[in-house]
C-alpha cells in the first residue's frame, strides 16, 4: 500500500507521516507545495528523507495558484459572508489536484491530509480528491487515531524522535495556514471571539496605526478581468500578487478579525491578513464599474454569494462551480483598463479608472448642456409607467406601497 501525504514539514504532518508508516504500515510519498507561504521548503524535504521517504515531491505551484485559482475567483469579487476573501479555501483544490496527479504518477491508491475532523479543510481536500479520482482511498489521521490531545501527540513525537521545539517559536500559540493570498490564524489563544488578537498574530502587515502618514499612490492595469501590471510594469500572476502584498503590508491593509460559519455547522473565529487581495478586490470592482453593463454586473453580483459558498464548502471541482465560472468569465471580456488607488493607513482609496471599453459617457451624464445626447422628456413616461401599479394600489387605499 502506498499513500501520498500532503506534507508541510511541520510537527503535525510529521507525526502523521510517522503514524502512517508505523500504524498503517504503508509506504508514504510526501508532497510539499510552495504556494507562497513564505517558508523554506528544503527542511520539509530533509525531514521526509530522515523518515526514510523514498519519493519526495516539492513543487513550486505559485503561478498556477494565482493564475488558475486566485484570479478566476477575483473575477467574481468573491467574499464569503460579506468579508472573507477565501485565502485558505481556494488553495485546497490545487493541493488536492496535484496530490492526485502524484498518486497516479507513483501508483498510489491512497492520499492523506492533516486537516482535523472539525473543519472545512477536510471537506475541501476530500471532495476534490473524489471528484478527480473516484476510487481513491482517503486517510484522515485526525479522525482515526487515538492521539486525541496535544499531550498525546507530543508524546508520540518524542517517542519517534520527531523534532518538536527545534522550530524557532516552538509550538505556535495558534494554528496558521498561509499562502500567497493570505495568512489565517485560528484556535488556541484566539478562541474567545470577545478578546482582541495579540499583535504577534499578524505576520504580513504592519498595523494601520504605524503605517506611513503619506499615502502610497499606485496604478493597476487589467486585461480581461485579470491584473497584469502595477505602475505600468508588467508582472506574472505570482509576482504581481507578491508586489501587491508588499504594498499592502507597508500600509497596514487587509487585516480582518471575524467569526464565520464552517460548513460542518460550527462557528469559528479567525484572524486573516490579505493585503494584496484587499487591494485587488477594490481595484477590480472599480474596473468593472465603468466596463460592465448594469444588468450583467448585477447578475454576477447576485450569483457571487452562491459562488463564494461553493468555494468555501469545497465544491471547486463541481459542475455548478464550473457553470458559474463560465458565466463570470464571459462577463470579463471588456474588463480592461487602469485603476488608480491610494493606500493609506489600512485603507484602499480608489481615485480614478479608465478603459478603452468604458461605458461611461460624459455627454449623457453631464449636468451641463448635453447637445441632445439625452432627452429628459423620455424620463417622464419611464417614471409614469413604473409608477402605474403603485398608483393603482394607492387609488384603492393601499397608499405608500401597503401590500
Ligand atoms: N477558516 C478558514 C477557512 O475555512 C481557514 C482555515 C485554516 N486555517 C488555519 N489557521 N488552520 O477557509
Ligand atoms: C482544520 O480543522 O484542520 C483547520 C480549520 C478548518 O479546516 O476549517
Amino acid at each position: 500500500k502506498k499513500v501520498v501525504l500532503a506534507y508541510s514539514g511541520g510537527l503535525d504532518t510529521s507525526v502523521i507521516l510517522r503514524w502512517l508508516q508505523t500504524t498503517y504500515g504503508c509506504e508514504v510519498v510526501t508532497f510539499t507545495a510552495d504556494l507562497g507561504q513564505g517558508e523554506e521548503l528544503e527542511p520539509a524535504r530533509r525531514k521526509a528523507e530522515m523518515f526514510g521517504v523514498k519519493q519526495i515531491f516539492v513543487d513550486d505551484l505559485r503561478d498556477t495558484f494565482v493564475r488558475d485559482f486566485v484570479f478566476p475567483m477575483f473575477r467574481a469579487n468573491t467574499l464569503y459572508e460579506g468579508q472573507y476573501l477565501l485565502g485558505t479555501s481556494i488553495a485546497r483544490p490545487l493541493i488536492a489536484q496535484r496530490q492526485i496527479e502524484i498518486a497516479e504518477e507513483v501508483g498510489a491508491d491512497a492520499v492523506a491530509h492533516g486537516a482535523t475532523g472539525k473543519g472545512n479543510d477536510q471537506v475541501r481536500f476530500e471532495l476534490s480528491y473524489y471528484a478527480l479520482k473516484p476510487d481513491v482511498t482517503v486517510i484522515a489521521p485526525w479522525r482515526e487515531w487515538d492521539l486525541t490531545s496535544r499531550t498525546k501527540l507530543l508524546a508520540f513525537a518524542e517517542e519517534h524522535q520527531i523534532p518538536i521545539a527545534k522550530d524557532k517559536r516552538g509550538e505556535a500559540p495558534f494554528s496558521v495556514d498561509a499562502n500567497l493570498l493570505h495568512s489565517s490564524s485560528e484556535g488556541k489563544i484566539l478562541e474567545d471571539p470577545a478578546l482582541p488578537p495579540d499583535e504577534i498574530v499578524f505576520q504580513r502587515t504592519i498595523s494601520p496605526e504605524s503605517a506611513p502618514d503619506v499615502a502610497t499612490e499606485i496604478a493597476i492595469d487589467f486585461v480581461g478581468g485579470d491584473p497584469v501590471a502595477i505602475n505600468g510594469e508588467a508582472l506574472g500572476p505570482a509576482a504581481l500578487l507578491a508586489k501587491l502584498n508588499e504594498l499592502g503590508r507597508a500600509n497596514g491593509i487587509g487585516r480582518l478579525d471575524l467569526v464565520e460559519n464552517r460548513f460542518v455547522g460550527m462557528k469559528s473565529r479567525g484572524i486573516y491578513e490579505t493585503p494584496g487581495g484587499t487591494i485587488l478586490l477594490a481595484a477590480h470592482r472599480n474596473m468593472e464599474s465603468i466596463t460592465l453593463d448594469r444588468e450583467a454586473g448585477h447578475l454576477k453580483d447576485s450569483l457571487m454569494p452562491r459562488y463564494a459558498e461553493l468555494i468555501y464548502n469545497g465544491f471547486w471541482f463541481s459542475p455548478e462551480r464550473r457553470m458559474l465560472q463560465a458565466l463570470i468569465d464571459t462577463s470579463q471580456n471588456s474588463v480592461t483598463g487602469r485603476v488608480r488607488l491610494k493606500l493609506y493607513k489600512g485603507n484602499v482609496i480608489v481615485t480614478g479608472r479608465e478603459s478603452p471599453h468604458s461605458l461611461y459617457d460624459t455627454r449623457v451624464v453631464t449636468f451641463e448642456e448635453d447637445g441632445g445626447a439625452y432627452d429628459q422628456v423620455d424620463a417622464q413616461g419611464f417614471i409614469k409607467l413604473n409608477a402605474l401599479r403603485l398608483r393603482l394600489g394607492a387609488a384603492v387605499g393601499r397608499k405608500g406601497g401597503t401590500p
